[in-house]
């Protein structure tokens, strides 16, 4: 049944089976559910073909194990090698999966307790067994999970397979902060949003948790993703701090203010014939420089918008913010920086640099989001 369900879903399914698993079904059945011939021994006993465990190792995608018995588990556990389901395991680059079944005193003896704690620790997923009558006659739990829900487990481990971010917090800022001068007028720049959204999007498209923390924009927020609304430098620096402190990396999209007025009047400033209005303005907290004081191993990613200059700016802000690796992208460069859909970047970390083509925002996204995934699995 649940070969049959395998290949009914699409999988190409190899049966290997050890001698006493032919006690109980018989291989031609196998060969005909899976449509192929199974392997039992190491070599075919009709004409001397050997059997390579580790091509075979190689070849899976994924390596169940079902009904995997205590006998089996022990052996797993500690590297046993006597059979050709054995030596495949040991030698499979893929997940394995293994749904046990046995009697309901054996699966709860300590010592196959152990061998499934044990594979557990070394990444081998546990189908858990059923409750139920068992082949003893015995109630209890160790009947094999149902073939649907051992076919579930293989379906979330692709789904989780194409979501390399899974488990991964990531705080990412976007967009223009504002700073107030009057209760109308205000500072600010063109930023709109749209590469902090595209790169929220991206991350949280491979599996990350994402919180974007967020100046005024008029962009939906992306699916999954957790948004956090501000308006200046210093609600963008409490938000990012608070976020970060739970993150595993964070990306600095937004354009923030660098400096802010010394005071805000409380009623529209009017205006006035005699001369010039002189504004005050002071240093906003350098977010980017704090997180990166801060940041232990987690990942930080910076960006750098320039006009002149652009390369050694960005090197400058890459060594000055403990970057990982900064995003340049110019003013010079058509189609590159604010508002527009598309962007032109330079990925620079220290070990080189990586100039991308004019993108969308969404590709070039991805295509930083490639060097984040990178880096975490270095
Ligand atoms: O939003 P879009 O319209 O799509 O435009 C995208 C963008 C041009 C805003 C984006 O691609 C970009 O370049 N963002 C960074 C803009 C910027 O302000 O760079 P900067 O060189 O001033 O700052 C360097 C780095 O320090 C940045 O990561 C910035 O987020 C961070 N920083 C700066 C000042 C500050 N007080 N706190 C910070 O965290």
């Amino acid at each position: 049944m649940l070969c049959r369900l395998l290949v009914r879903a699409g999988a190409e399914v190899q049966v290997v089976m050890t001698a006493a698993a032919k006690e109980f079904i018989t291989p031609l059945t196998m060969a005909t559910l899976s449509r192929r011939p199974i392997l039992v021994e190491f070599f075919d006993p009709e004409n001397g073909a050997w059997h390579s465990h580790v091509s075979l190792g190689e070849w899976a995608d994924c390596y169940l194990v079902a009904p995997a018995t205590a006998n089996t588990l022990a052996k797993m556990a500690t590297g046993v090698a006597d059979n050709l389901l054995l030596t495949a395991y040991l030698s499979a680059r893929c997940p394995v999966l293994v749904a046990p079944a046995m009697d309901l005193d054996m699966y709860a003896h300590y010592a196959t307790q152990q061998n499934l704690r044990s594979l557990a620790d070394h990444g081998v997923r546990i189908v858990e067994p059923a409750s139920g009558e068992l082949a003893s006659g015995l109630e209890g739990k160790g009947r094999m999970a149902e073939p649907e829900t051992i076919v579930r487990a293989v379906e979330e481990l692709f789904a989780e397979k194409k979501k390399p971010l899974a488990g991964k917090r990531f705080v990412v800022t976007a967009g223009a902060t504002i700073e107030p001068i009057d209760p109308v007028r205000f500072l600010s720049n063109h930023s709109s949003g749209k590469m902090g959204y595209a790169l929220a999007e991206e991350l949280a498209a491979r599996g990350a948790r994402v919180t974007l923390v967020s100046g005024r924009t008029a962009l939906a927020t992306p699916a999954g993703v957790e948004r956090v609304d501000v308006l200046t430098a210093a609600e963008m620096h409490r938000a990012a701090v608070e976020a970060f402190a739970e993150a595993d990396g964070a990306v600095m999209c937004a354009a923030v203010a660098d400096y802010t007025p010394c005071e805000v009047a409380a009623s529209k400033i009017k205006k006035s014939d005699e001369g010039d209005w002189m504004l005050r303005l002071k240093r906003t907290q350098d977010i980017a420089a704090e997180l990166g004081g801060a940041k232990g191993g987690r990942l930080l990613v910076g960006f750098a918008l320039e006009t002149d200059d652009e390369r050694a700016h960005a090197v400058d802000k890459l060594e000055r913010k403990h970057f990982d690796f900064i995003v340049l992208n110019s003013l010079r460069d058509a189609g590159a920086g604010f508002r527009g859909d598309t962007n032109k970047v330079t990925l620079i970390d220290r070990a080189g640099s990586e100039e991308l083509p004019l993108l969308s925002k969404r590709e070039t996204a991805a295509r930083i989001v490639d060097k984040i995934e990178s880096c975490i699995t270095k």
